[in-house]
């Protein structure tokens, strides 16, 4: 077999390693435009986690890559003046120079032939070649010129960075964040051999050009940045290497074979250097390839199983990435936050560290930001503990004079089980049972304000006197019997309306008993759906009255909160998307006539509303879909609702358009709330596949959502915020007499329970190779 590489990064390398490993008697040359030791840039990190699989795959470069390590377990965050520092990382820090001679010198020693010097624009010179690996970095000369075929997407992102190295030890990941005169600053700097560190350099665009850094070659760059890090470099200097300032390019290609062309590394998906992963996915891609050709029949079959085995992992990690630059790249909204709550969000900012985690390898740290969260409920006028603090989930908050006891909520849900809009009996122990499960506040299902503003005949509905006195008995019985407090979310279904029941085809219109729908504008959602009929004027004000009328009894049901549905493409929310409003009077065109008649109702509700009740408004901050709304809009949304007086943004997504493409996930509508809370300073609510109370917690610590709800996780269990109160120790959690003896059980096997799971996590946590080393390291006397 015969295989051509094209360029000699870790990919490259790796791969040439493995294959020549695999096959001996294969005929593998690497092609390499640098001379052999000319290698730009300082050092690099791998995590624990990728040294074991270099470990598992070649001993012998395993063996000398880590002896040239270095090894760190702590993450230090420099903020205003604080440093906090988080142990249990495992990271290791190498030079990149060194990790290619090491590469090197093994692929030699297997008999791969290296080639330096040689520049490959063409593939037509490996006519012969049984496999050629394209792993030419970033910038690939080969995927450009099948740039038709590869269809790379490259997203140059915003924020400048060059790459630096110092003289400067350091004995941690350590970031630092630095405030300037012309604006923030960020270092993610590390150690990678004795005396040498890496020194990443990043800011937004605006800073850069305020800085003078335009224009200024490497070397006044570096003394630029020498004078703003100067307090923590010590003296030391920096050092350049082709470090020129640059945009990151996130690379994603939507193919990474062309008949026996395949693309590794950086050349079909790059990872931002915020979590370090750029060369474990080059090098994890060289064994993917090499695990594909030991398992397949035929090359052809090797690299389509190598393309679609491990293309999931790699969106992940880009996944990962994408998170954390998002965050490095709008840190300015931190930037007046508590810094021990800001190393807290920076440390979970992609998601993939918890809150429990951070407990239980910072317990310090964690207490820390507990505490400082209590201080800030204190300071917002509770009389809460703040020497032993509860949970951030357990704190309570107050919307105008209403007080909730926790942060739980369960989100608004449709059951699609009203007659003629009446809620029954069911409705009395679904909503009964979860004010009793204990969740600090409970939404209504979209309630709605007319019959023919009904999403489907099974909606519930507050037009009539029925439906007023079914509403209060469910509102007495959940102030009768719980702590709870309850909100009712008003809507009309606008052009979803005259839909099936959930069950029976979501969305999908009714075939029989249908009544007519209206809508911003005459699209309908499905092309067989009916089309709506264009609000006027003089139904948009019998709406409103509607909604009027609806909130009124709702008062007197003596519901606690209103909330407002401008979400998810029903009515309101067909008159704030691009996409569902294509009007051409003052309630069309821009956001601001877009957001017209939503305000107008809201405005109309707030006036009725008591001023002592708190109102919510929900949204869809995205529509995930082009030309649609995207998070910055929704940032001006929600200032536009905090002006008309709301107290809470209760951020959603979507379900605005059909053709819509959501990127789901853990927690996956978060970084909007973030976005709304921290950028339009109001008060947020998040929700969207958040499942436990470590998520809400890690939410909440990081501030990023004043509240949050669950939906479908209270369906299947109306406990959840008791059971979390007790795994937390919350023991204030209110619980009806009738129940505490189940209480005082679950709180007294919680704790045990608790302890158990943690000393099994610390036992099944294999040491990090910084522990190991450490312990090697100690002299016999102190053992
Ligand atoms: C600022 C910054 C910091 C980073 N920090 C880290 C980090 O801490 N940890 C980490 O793991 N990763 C880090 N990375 C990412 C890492 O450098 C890359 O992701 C990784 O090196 C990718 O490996 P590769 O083999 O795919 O590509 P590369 O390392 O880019 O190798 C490609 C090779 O191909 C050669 N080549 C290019 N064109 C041709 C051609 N036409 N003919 C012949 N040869 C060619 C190049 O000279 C090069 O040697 C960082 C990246 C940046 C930009
Ligand atoms: C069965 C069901 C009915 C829903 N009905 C409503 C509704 O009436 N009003 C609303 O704003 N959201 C509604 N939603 C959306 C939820 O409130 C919530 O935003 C969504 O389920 C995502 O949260 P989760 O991942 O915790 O379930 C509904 C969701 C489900 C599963």
């Amino acid at each position: 077999m015969k295989v051509a590489i094209i360029g000699g990064g870790p990919a490259g390398l790796y791969a040439a390693i493995l294959l020549k490993k695999q096959r001996p008697s294969a005929d593998i040359t690497v092609y390499e435009r640098n001379r052999a030791d000319d290698t730009f840039g300082f050092g690099v990190v791998f995590s624990d986690a990728t040294l074991d699989n270099c470990e598992k795959y070649d001993l012998p470069s395993y063996r000398r890559i880590t002896q040239e390590f270095a090894y760190w377990d702590d993450i230090a965050v420099h903020f205003r003046g604080t440093v906090h520092r988080v142990g249990g990382n495992g990271f290791c820090g190498c030079s990149r120079r060194k990790l290619l001679l090491i590469l090197q010198e093994r692929a030699r020693e297997l008999g791969v032939v290296l080639h330096f010097e040689v520049d490959i624009d063409d593939e037509s010179r490996f006519a012969d070649a049984d496999l050629i690996l394209v792993s030419d970095g970033i910038n690939s000369r080969l995927r450009e010129k099948h740039v038709d075929h590869f269809q790379p997407e490259v997203d140059l992102r915003a924020n400048k960075f060059a790459w630096m190295g110092s003289t400067k030890p350091l004995d941690a990941f350590t970031f630092i964040f630095q405030e300037t005169e012309w604006g923030p600053f960020i270092a993610h700097a590390y150690q990678y051999e004795a005396g040498h560190s890496t020194w990443i350099f990043e800011t937004d665009p605006a800073t850069f050009e305020r800085a003078g850094l335009t224009g200024l070659d490497e070397t006044q760059s570096a003394a630029r940045m020498a004078e703003i890090f100067g307090w923590f470099l010590d003296g030391h200097e920096l050092l350049t290497n082709r470090s020129m300032w640059r945009n990151f390019p996130m690379i994603r290609s939507k193919r990474w074979v062309k008949d026996n062309m395949v693309l590794l590394g950086d050349a079909k998906a790059s990872a931002h250097f915020s979590i370090g992963s750029g060369t474990k996915l080059a090098m994890e891609d060289a064994i993917a390839l090499a695990d594909a050709l030991a398992k397949a029949p035929s090359i052809q079959a090797a690299l389509d199983l190598y393309e679609h085995g491990r293309r999931e992992e790699v969106e992940k990690t880009q996944h990962a990435a994408d998170v954390s630059l998002v965050w490095f790249e709008h840190v300015d909204r931190f930037w007046d936050f508590d810094p021990v709550q800001f190393a807290f969000g920076v440390m979970t900012r992609s998601k993939a560290i918890t809150y429990d985690n951070l407990k239980l390898r910072a317990p310090e740290f964690v207490a820390e930001v507990e505490k400082s969260f209590a201080q800030q409920v204190r300071d917002n006028g509770f009389e809460v503990d703040t020497n032993k603090p509860v949970v951030p989930l357990f704190q309570p908050f107050r919307l105008r004079e209403m007080t909730l006891a926790n942060r739980a909520v369960m989100s608004p849900m449709c059951m699609y089980s009203a007659q003629e809009g009446v809620p029954g009996d069911f409705h009395l122990v679904h909503y009964g049972s979860r004010a009793v499960g204990g969740a600090g506040l409970i939404f209504t299902e979209m309630t709605c304000v007319s019959r023919d503003a009904r999403i489907t005949p099974g909606c519930a509905g507050l037009w009539n006197d029925e439906q007023e006195a079914a509403w209060r008995r469910i509102v007495d019985f959940v102030h009768g019997n719980s702590a709870a407090k309850i909100c009712l979310q008003l809507g009309h279904a606008g052009r979803k309306g005259a839909t099936r029941l959930m069950w029976d085809g979501m969305d999908r219109p009714l075939e029989q008993g249908a009544w007519e729908v209206v809508s911003a504008s005459p699209l309908p959602y499905f092309p067989d759906s009916q089309v709506p009929r264009e609000l006027d004027r003089e139904t948009m004000g019998a709406v409103k009255d509607a909604f009027v009328a609806a909130a009124e009894r709702g008062d007197r049901c003596g519901f606690d909160m209103l909330e407002l549905h401008c979400a998810h493409g029903y009515l309101l929310a067909s008159f704030i998307s691009p996409l569902t409003n294509t009007r051409t009077d003052a309630y069309g065109g821009s956001l601001e006539n877009r957001l017209r008649f939503p305000l107008e109702v809201f405005e109309a509700l707030r006036s009725v509303w008591p001023a002592h009740k708190p109102m919510s408004v929900r949204i869809s901050a995205t529509d995930w879909a082009e030309g649609g709304i995207t998070g910055d809009d929704a940032v001006i949304i929600a200032r536009a609702f905090a002006e008309a007086g709301v107290d809470l943004v209760d951020v959603s997504t979507g379900q605005t358009v059909r053709e819509a493409q959501p990127v789901y996930g853990r927690m996956f509508q978060t970084p909007f709330s973030d976005q709304v809370r921290n950028e339009a300073r109001v008060a947020t609510m998040c929700v969207g596949n958040i499942t436990t109370a470590d998520q809400a917690n890690t939410i909440l610590a990081a501030g990023r959502a004043d509240l949050v709800a669950l939906g479908r996780p209270h369906l299947v269990d109306p406990f959840f915020t008791m059971k979390a109160a007790a795994w937390y120790g919350a023991k204030d959690a209110f619980c009806p007499p009738q129940y505490l003896p189940g209480k005082d059980q679950i709180f007294r096997n919680s704790v045990r329970d608790r302890q158990d799971l943690e000393e099994l996590r610390i036992k099944a946590k294999p040491k990090t190779r910084a522990e190991l080393k450490a312990e090697a390291t100690k002299p016999l006397a102190a053992e």
